[in-house]
């Protein structure tokens, strides 16, 4: 279940073993914290980048890598929503954000595959369509509609956005990082203030920035009050027609295409994470591939998860008023490698005291506390009668529980996580969410146990794949 980047290799780092001092702390070896860090650095500054595990380790080899101002339709909605210059300057920064791709693929003369493409939202709503292509030309994009749609999806016709790019992201990932500080295996366990504790080491350093995917400091910040994760699934396809472009469906329940070489990487069956426990996604993938493209074979799959924000902008600039040396990168939707050059230029441009025209369209700041209170409420009914321990299933109650399936038992009264594998071998875990308390929820189709509430994942042997949690789950 490795996605078809993952083969690239990136070269090894150690892990932080004692004390150090730096000017600046990246938490995150993924696209938003190397490109934090490598613009930071290039402005003279002292970097190091700590890393939980490897470096792209987390979306940055899950992401189908596509480099666009076209976010689905949004020009309509931030239009709509928040005005006609917060939509100029969502589209502004995302359009600089392509071009400083091709600038440091050319600058550092790159070998990463990276290609212009054009970018297209499908669908069978043309109105809409034609409501978006006008929004996002008057915003100055590169916008039209078209008529022409050259998959075997249903769809009367697409936006357009020409000059848009897609690349490998992990060849040029590993160029940019063979410039940096960067400390692998090393998860930050606290911030405080300017402090940072590892396993081996505590950093200290003036600011700090969490390019972490999902921020794991809850308070202050708050951030598991705003934000939820979504899942989507990719297909790595051969023998598959060319789609001429990079396509995602405008509808709910769209599909996304792109080619990478001669495959095509067929990508859909969203959900909120922690609401799968049916799973078939990738059978559901799968059917659909061969339905379009019956000739085609499958050589990769995986999955990839999105930050999902309330009004569907990023958080990007100071992490909350009462830490201003604290920064993050989060909230990208589905869009990460447009917002992590985004929040690459925006942090940088913040840490070095220099004007930004996109400080208030990101500012994390922009929400209502008012928020808080279901959120905990949800939280807290979700583990009434859960308790931490570890379970041993009976005899009787393992034999009935079919070898490659998991799912939730009720033992004792008590609801408890429980997988198979293949060989006879049974693996219990306690359900509740280290994070704060949800309950998880199986996923078959990753064999994970999947946090419904904020989005995170453990494996079936209770291992934290991804956070908010910073820790594993009891395991049985
Ligand atoms: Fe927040 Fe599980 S309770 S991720």
């Amino acid at each position: 279940m490795e996605s078809i980047w993952s083969q690239y290799p990136l070269r090894k780092r150690s892990e932080l073993q004692g004390d150090l001092e730096t000017e600046i702390a990246v938490i995150g070896a993924g696209m938003a914290g190397i490109l934090t860090a490598y613009l930071l650095q290039k402005a003279g500054h002292r970097v190091v980048v700590l890393e939980a595990a490897r470096i792209a380790g987390g979306q940055t080899r899950n992401t189908t890598a596509k480099i666009t101002a076209q976010h689905g339709l949004i020009y309509q909605k931030l239009t709509a929503e928040q005005g006609t210059e917060e939509a100029r300057l969502y589209a502004e920064a995302s359009s600089e954000a392509v071009q400083a791709y091709r600038r440091v693929v050319e600058e550092k003369n790159i070998d990463c595959d990276f290609e212009e493409q054009s970018a297209y939202v499908y669908g069978n709503h043309v109105s809409a369509l034609k409501a978006e292509a006008e929004a996002a030309r008057k915003l100055g994009l590169p916008a039209s509609f078209t008529e022409h749609v050259p998959l075997p999806v249903s769809a009367a016709g697409a936006v357009r956005f020409s000059g848009q790019a897609q690349f490998h992201p992990l060849k040029f990932i590993g160029a940019l990082a063979e410039e940096l500080e960067i400390y692998e295996n090393t998860p930050v366990r606290t911030v405080e203030d300017t402090l940072l504790q590892t396993d081996h080491g505590a950093v200290q350093a003036k600011h700090i920035v969490f390019a972490c995917h999902y921020p794991f400091v809850n308070f202050p910040g708050m951030y598991f009050a705003r934000m939820h994760q979504e899942r989507s699934y990719v297909l790595a396809l051969e023998h598959a027609a060319d789609v001429h472009g990079m396509w995602i469906g405008a509808e709910k329940n769209g599909y996304s295409f792109r080619h990478y070489g001669n495959l095509l990487l067929l990508g859909g069956e969203g959900h909120r994470t922690g609401e799968s426990s049916r799973g078939g996604r990738y059978a559901a993938l799968e059917r659909k591939a061969q339905e379009w493209f019956p000739e085609s074979r499958v050589v990769a799959r995986w999955s990839a998860q999105d930050c999902i924000t309330p009004d569907s902008i990023p958080y990007i600039g100071r992490y909350a008023d009462t830490r201003p040396n604290w920064y993050v990168a989060t909230g990208f939707q589905k869009w990460g490698m447009t917002g992590s050059m985004v929040s690459a230029q925006l942090l940088r441009d913040l840490i070095c005291g220099a004007e930004n025209p996109y400080v208030s369209l990101f500012d994390p700041g922009r929400f209502d506390l008012s928020m808080v209170d279901g959120v905990m409420a949800e939280g807290g009914q979700a583990v009434k009668g859960l308790a931490r321990r570890l379970f041993r299933l009976p005899e009787e109650t393992a034999r009935e529980i079919p070898a490659g399936h998991g799912g939730i038992v009720v033992l004792d009264g008590e609801k408890v996580g429980v997988y198979k594998e293949e060989n006879g071998t049974l693996h219990t875990v306690d359900i509740r969410c280290p994070h704060l308390g949800c309950q998880l929820e199986w996923n078959p189709d990753e064999k994970s146990w999947d946090c419904p509430c904020h989005g995170s994942r453990f494996d079936f042997r209770g291992k934290l794949i991804s956070g908010p949690a910073q820790e594993d789950i009891s395991h049985g």
